[in-house]
Formats: structure tokens, sequence, C-alpha cells
């Protein structure tokens, strides 16, 4: 089928995008962009998370309401993806009321079919994850992810019969056995359905979480998040009787990080099955992007943006940089030596001396037309067309196969043996004897060739610099129009074209000797010495001020203390661990305060308070009812002295 269907996860709106959802737009756009160079037509789906728990309790905690809250985020996200040279087809809201319709048409549809039914149910629900945990997944009794301890709760609520669907889905994995890609993560699932699956809950009472879409055969509740969530991708498509939903459903792909493998890998197949509609084509699976402080996630607030660093150092290096670095489906770290060591040694080196070497060439020894073949191919030249052709090769067979570092180190393989090949066959020696004219022509319209198949195969990637190096090689496309069967061949390039050398296509990123950062001003005297006459306060001496040892810590785990409505019990790193009650619970959830940084004092007696002991205070301001922690300006170590 000529048809290809990419969807991203549809990100929570209680964050702005970071690096993670930056990686996995781009790679659904490096694989879009690919298919289409193979001539299929393409639909890219991304979009914005907006109802349930975790987005209400974020726009409480900035004072608005849900909507305006999930507005102001969502923006955020739709104006990211261009940024990073994104092209999607569709931005999907779940607040979008055609979404809503199609959520509320499946409901009923399962609900009339019997596959919904009514029960009370107990058990440890995680409000990080927003669902209940079962005793064995826990890890010391915590939610793995968030690391707090999950609290009771019994409700009546809507059950969808997911158990029923188990040995369907594991018979539907084993005769599709690339459905969910790369293998890792289909075993995981297959392994998950070696215990008996559960049923799912797919409601929430409406009395305590009215931000959701209500069901349609009960409004004292809404739906639960994931079950609406998921729907988007084919809600996107105006399933039921969308044309896209006709066009595009039957070769649907997702691309998501291992963290929501479960909801993709289990629950969205058997809601598709429960609802009639045919099952996904691949779940594509990549791992995580790691900083030095470990898992990086909104919810431990190691937020590293992508908007900060991709116009610094290049919106192409930063794409290159992404794909290149992970192998998809395992993880990798991420710092800024490491996308500046890619930038020098791939960008500027490699790729930027062989293009500017090239072109520099053909203009001092042909005035920039390029030359025909005009001798026999030798040795070295029909190598050199191998190397090209191979990287083409792997290239076609990487890109659907999820193989991008792959790619493109192939394609890196062929630039590095071009740049070899000059080397070698060293032109400046050719150019001073006339007879060699011929030779000369032959070697330096192969160079040509070489760039302008480099330049196809990285328009997935790097969509600007295969624009300008088209542009400079004399071909007149965008990278949008280039269709691998007919640009990405031997000895099309336009004869009696003229190329134009130009600026360097990645100039190096200084690492010794660099721009010092601007020294940070002492402040001037007169400043340090003005007083601060402030009537009726007490004044202190200095050295009690410093009798107060004021710490940074990290909260590792928060629960609310039981029977206290204001209580909160935290564990807080400040090099050592220390058990803090504080009086937040009325403004703070567990959720959003572990991974925060807060100051506390850290020479406080142990006091008890509700029957816990306490040791230290956490420093936080009171803003009309509100409160909010003081905390550092950006992640310091835990333990860190305040002075
Ligand atoms: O889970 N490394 O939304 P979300 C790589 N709304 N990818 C990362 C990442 C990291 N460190 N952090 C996040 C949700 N991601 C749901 C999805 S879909 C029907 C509903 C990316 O905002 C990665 O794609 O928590 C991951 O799966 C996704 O962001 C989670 O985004
Ligand atoms: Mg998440």
């Amino acid at each position: 089928m000529n048809r290809f269907y990419i969807t991203t996860p549809i990100y929570y709106v209680n964050a702005e995008p970071h690096i993670g959802h930056a990686y996995t737009t781009i790679v659904a756009d490096v694989m879009n962009r690919f298919q289409k160079m193979t001539g299929r037509t393409t639909f890219f789906l991304t979009g914005t998370d907006e109802h349930g728990d975790k987005i209400a309790q974020a726009a409480r905690a900035s004072g608005i309401a849900p909507k305006e809250y999930a507005d102001r985020i969502s923006g955020l996200f739709r104006k990211t993806w261009p940024k990073l040279g994104v092209e999607n087809d569709k931005f999907i809201r779940t607040t979008d009321p055609e979404h809503v319709k199609t959520v509320q048409y499946v409901l009923q549809k399962v609900y009339d079919a019997g596959e919904i039914y009514f029960s009370t149910y107990k058990g440890l629900y995680c409000v990080g994850c927003e669902r209940f945990y079962m005793e064995r997944e826990l890890v010391d009794g915590k939610c793995p992810d968030h690391d707090t301890v999950p609290v009771e709760r019994e409700e009546s609520n809507y059950f969808f019969k997911m158990s029923k669907y188990q040995d369907w889905l594991i018979e539907h994995l084993k005769s599709h056995p690339d459905c969910i890609r790369p293998e890792r993560y289909r075993n995981e699932v297959l392994s998950f359905l070696r215990e008996p699956l559960e049923d799912l809950c797919i409601s929430r009472p409406a009395e305590r979480l009215d931000w959701g879409i209500p069901l349609p055969f009960d409004r004292k509740y809404v739906t639960y998040v994931w079950f609406d969530a998921l729907l988007n991708y084919v809600s996107a498509l105006g399933y039921p009787d969308g044309e896209l939903f006709g066009e595009f459903w039957p070769v649907a792909q997702h691309l998501v990080a291992k963290d929501i493998l479960k909801p993709h890998g289990i629950y969205w197949p058997t809601m598709l099955k429960a609802a009639g509609i045919p099952m996904y084509q691949h779940l594509n699976v990549h791992g995580y992007w790691k900083t030095e402080e470990g898992k990086m996630s909104k919810s431990h607030g190691t937020v590293v943006r992508p908007l900060d660093l991709a116009p610094v150092y290049g919106l192409d290096a930063f794409r290159y940089f992404l794909l290149r670095e992970m192998v998809f489906g395992l993880d990798a770290n991420f710092s800024r030596e490491a996308l500046v060591a890619r930038i020098n040694a791939d960008l500027a080196n490699d790729l930027g001396n062989l293009f500017s070497r090239t072109l520099a060439m053909t203009e001092r020894y042909f005035e920039g037309n390029i030359p025909p073949f005009s001798s026999e191919a030798d040795e070295r030249d029909r190598d050199m067309q191998g190397k090209a052709e191979n990287a083409l090769r792997i290239f076609r067979e990487e890109m659907p196969a999820l193989g991008f570092h792959k790619a493109l180190a192939a394609i890196w393989e062929c630039i590095g043996a071009a740049n070899k090949y000059i080397d070698s066959v060293a032109p400046w020696n050719l150019a001073k004897d006339e007879g060699l004219l011929p030779r000369l022509k032959t070697v330096m319209r192969t160079l040509l060739e070489v760039n302008a198949i480099v330049a196809v195969l990285i328009s997935p990637f790097m969509p600007e610099t295969s624009s300008r190096m088209l542009e400079r090689l004399g071909i007149e496309k965008n990278p949008s129009e280039l269709r691998l069967d007919r640009d990405a061949v031997w000895g099309t390039l336009a004869e009696g074209k003229k190329v134009v050398k130009g600026e360097s296509l990645f100039p190096r990123v200084e690492t010794e000797g660099k721009k010092a950062e601007k020294p940070a001003q002492a402040p001037k005297k007169a400043e340090t010495a003005k007083k601060v006459e402030e009537p009726g306060a007490p004044r202190i001496d200095i050295d009690l001020f410093r009798q107060v040892d004021l710490r940074v810590g990290l909260v590792l785990s928060a629960e609310k203390v039981p029977q206290s409505e204001k209580l909160m019990k935290l564990v807080v790193d400040i090099g050592e661990k220390r058990q803090i009650v504080a009086g937040i619970a009325k403004t703070h959830s567990p959720a959003e305060l572990v991974g925060k940084q807060v100051v506390l004092v850290a020479n406080l007696k142990p006091a008890k308070l509700m029957g816990i002991e306490s040791h230290g205070m956490i420093l936080a301001v009171r803003d009309g009812n509100d409160l909010k922690l003081i905390v550092p300006e950006a992640k310091v170590a835990p333990g860190g002295r305040i002075s």
C-alpha cells in the first residue's frame, strides 16, 4: 500500500516540551520524510493529552482553569515543532470536540457490545501514573516510576473486559513478530502477558475529577485518561467514517518511548479489538535520553530544553546528533560535550570539509561548471561510486527498520571514503598537467556525484543542510521534492550547471579558549554598602544568621499524613536522608513534590507532628491562600549549603 501513517504520543500538558518529546517528534519527522522520498503519501500526527488528574492538579497549582492551562501549554508544543524542522500534518488535542465525539462513540459501542461493566475496586493508586498498581509491580512498596508510595483507593467504576483479549493478543504478537519493534519490547509485552491480565478501570467519578470526557452512558463519570488519549490515533483520522481513516489506518505505525509500552502494547490493542477496529501495524519503541542527573522527565525536574540548544548549535546539528547518538530502542546520554564533539568531528570536519573542498576545486579548475565524466573510470573511481551506492543501499534497508544510526553511519562512511579519495587522487596534481584534464574532470565529477547523493540521503535528518547543498550543487529541488529512485542515482547531476562554494556548512564550535562566559560583575561598592533602612524590623547580627544551617535538599518521597489535611511526610536528600513533616499538603501533591529541590533549615531541634518525627523545616512563602516553595534557581547538588 502506498500510504504511511506515523504518530507520536500526545504529550501531557503538565510540563513544557523537553528533549525527550523533541526526540520522538523528530524521529517521526525523519521517518515521515523518508517515506515521502520513497513516493508514499504520508500522514504525520502529533498533539497534546489534556485531560485527567495530573493536568487538573497542574492547572490548580498555576491557579487557572484546566482548559486555559491546557491551551497555554498545548500552544507551546504546537509552536515548538516547526522550530525543530518538524512538518506534521495534524496537531490533535484531546479537548478537540471531534476527538471527544469519537471517544464517546467508541465507549458507547464497546458498552453496547457488553464489554464494559460496573464494579467496585479497591487498590493502590499512583497519582503520578494515574493508575492502580498491583502489589507485585511495586518496588519496595513504591511506584517504580515516581518512587512514591501509592495511596489506597476504593471506588465504584466502569471496567473494560481487557482480560478477555489476553489470548488473542498473545496470538497476534506471535503471528506478527515485527508488530512491536525492536524485539526486546515485544518480548517485554509477551512476558507481561504470561501473568493473567486484569480488566481495565476506564472511568473516574466526576465528583472527584471532572476534567475529562463524560461517559456517554453515565454522566456521573468521566473517561480514564488513557482510554481517552489512545483514541486520538483514530479520532485524528475522523473515525468512524472519516475518509482519512480508511486511507491511513491500515498502515498505522505508532512511535513511543518505553515508558508507555504497556498502554500501547496492551490497553490499545485490546481496545481496538473490542471496538472492532483492525490492529495497528507497528508499535516502534525507543529508549530514554538521560542526563548525568539520571532519568530525564518532568516528574524528576531535570529538563534540557531543546529550544535552548537547537538555535545555539544549529537545528540540523541538533537533529543529526539525536538520530546519530541514540541506537533506536536503547537509552542514550545527552550532554553538550557529546553534541559539540559530533558537530566538530562529523559535521564540520567530515561533511563540511568534503563539501567545501569539492566545490572549491570545481570553482578553481572549472569555474564552477560541473564537468562530464571524461575518461574511463579507474579502480579508485569505481570504488568511490561503490561506496556511495553502498550507503544508499544501507539507507534504504535501515530507514524503514528504525536503524537510523546505521543509515547515518553508512552515509558518513561514504563521506570519509570521499575525503580519502581526494587525498589519494590529489586533484591538485592532476591540475598541473594539461594532458591529465580528462582525468581531472572524471575525478571532480565523481566527487560532485558523491556530494549530490549525500545531500539527498541526509535530507530526512537535516533538511536545511540538504537544501543548501542541493542549491549549491545546482540541483533545483526542495528536500521535500526528492525521490530516492530519481534523485539518489549516480550520474544524474546536471551538466552545464554551475556550483557555488559559499560559506562552510558547519562552523567548528570552539571548545578550548572558548568564548569566556561573561564574568559575573562584582557588586559595586556603593550598592553593597547601602543600608537597608527598614523601620521596625529588629536587627540581628550576621553571626546569628550564620547559625542557621540552610541546605538544599532533593525530595525523594512524599506522602500525605493520614488524618491530616495539612501535613505531608517527606524524605529529603541533603547528602543524608532526612524525614520532614511539612504543612504543605493543602497546596502540593506528593507527585509534584518528588524530584523537586527545596530549601530547608537543617539544624532545627527534632519535633513530633501527629506522632511523626520531623528533622527540619522547609522554606516557603505564603501568597494569599497559596503557598510557594523556595527553590534554587537551577539544580544543585543535594546538601548544598546556603550562604
Ligand atoms: O505519556 N527520553 O505523555 P508524556 C526519550 N500523554 N523520550 C522521552 C523522554 C526521555 N527522557 N521523556 C519523554 C504521555 N519522552 C501520555 C501519552 S499517548 C496516547 C499518551 C517522550 O508527556 C517519549 O515519547 O509523559 C515518551 O513516550 C513521551 O515523551 C511521554 O510523554
Ligand atoms: Mg510521562
